[in-house]
């Protein structure tokens, strides 16, 4: 028996949504090589695993397209900002990422509810309880970069920033 359609509306929310993970995932990586250059190895570290784990949202959402008979498209990825004045600017920016993200999120939920399709809520619920957490770290983040006054204490959260994080996100 083929699966039940997808809702037009649906479609269109995923099809937004994965490739608005791909962006992110690209946004990451541009963080990544932002602290790369300013000998931030820890922080690239971590902001390439975060980048990693924005492809495997995006996968995710493409798996269900596929698994419900539509064919996912990718579009064009958005070239990442890339001029930040501080590393407190990046994180920053991070906290921005995630916040258009979990509104991009919480659309498609939307478009799930108005349409009666409950295997894209069933998704989404995945989704917005990871947003909970991506947004709970950034905020963490900035406060620990803020705190982070002196040379000294910045290069010792650098050296330690992704045990801290993948701890607390695992
Ligand atoms: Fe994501
Ligand atoms: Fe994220």
């Amino acid at each position: 028996m083929p699966a039940s359609p997808v809702p037009p509306s649906v479609v269109a929310e995923l099809q937004r949504q994965f490739n608005h993970e791909l962006a992110a995932a690209h946004g990451y990586q541009a963080l990544s090589v932002w602290c790369t250059a300013h000998n931030l190895t820890g922080f690239a570290a971590f902001f390439e695993k975060q980048s990693g784990e924005e492809r495997t949202h995006a996968k995710k959402i493409i798996d269900h397209l596929i698994d419900r008979s539509v064919d996912p498209v990718l579009g064009a990825v958005p070239q990442p900002k890339q001029d930040f004045r501080s590393l407190l600017d990046v994180a920053q920016y991070a906290e921005v990422m995630e916040q258009a993200n979990t509104k991009g999120i919480n659309a498609v939920f939307e478009a799930a509810l108005a349409a009666k399709d409950y295997p894209a809520q069933v998704l989404m619920h995945w989704f917005i309880n990871e947003q909970v957490e991506e947004e709970a770290w950034c905020a963490e983040l900035i406060d620990r970069v803020r705190s982070a006054s002196c040379a000294g204490s910045l290069s010792d959260l650098d050296r330690h920033v992704v045990r801290i994080f993948s701890d607390e996100k695992d």
